[in-house]
């Protein structure tokens, strides 16, 4: 199994979409598998040294979970692979506001995602659009 720090590029799932949100760092939540796992009082911040365009630290993108930064959704399916899907939903343009038990959550009309995007639940008829990530210095970054 492979961890995140021992990642390639290779082992990142690159999404098609330009990644031109990953400054967009506002409003961040943080859902994992793990609910007793404490917060992390700045989630999605960067670590000094890390890259300036990180969108999250990786050992904070849970397996079987995922993270909202901003217009982004980084999830991590399985141990060491990484997906980024644009928040907006495909029913109606709503943000995406929670990643759990293992799948995303629209609340605006209780669509549902998988964790690489894929339609679990409608009214959404198409899956969230993939964004490029990768793993760089233990962060996720847009690109
Ligand atoms: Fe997401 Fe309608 S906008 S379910």
């Amino acid at each position: 199994m492979t961890t995140s720090s021992a990642l390639s590029r290779r082992d990142v799932v690159l999404g098609a979409g330009v990644a031109a949100a990953a400054v967009a760092v506002a409003g961040c939540s943080t859902y994992g598998a793990d609910p007793a796992a404490p917060a992390d009082p700045t989630p999605g911040g960067a670590e000094p040294g890390a890259p300036a365009q990180a969108l999250a630290k990786a050992a904070d993108v849970p397996v079987g979970g995922g993270v909202i930064v901003g217009d982004t959704v980084v999830t991590q399916p399985t141990a060491g692979t990484y997906v980024g899907l644009s928040a907006t939903c495909t029913h109606a343009g709503c943000k995406v506001t929670k990643v759990q038990d293992g799948g995303i959550d629209c609340v605006c009309h209780g669509s549902r995602f998988a964790l690489d995007g894929a339609v679990l639940k409608g009214p959404a008829s198409k899956p969230l659009a993939a964004k490029a990530v990768r793993v760089e210095g233990g962060s996720i970054v847009a690109g």
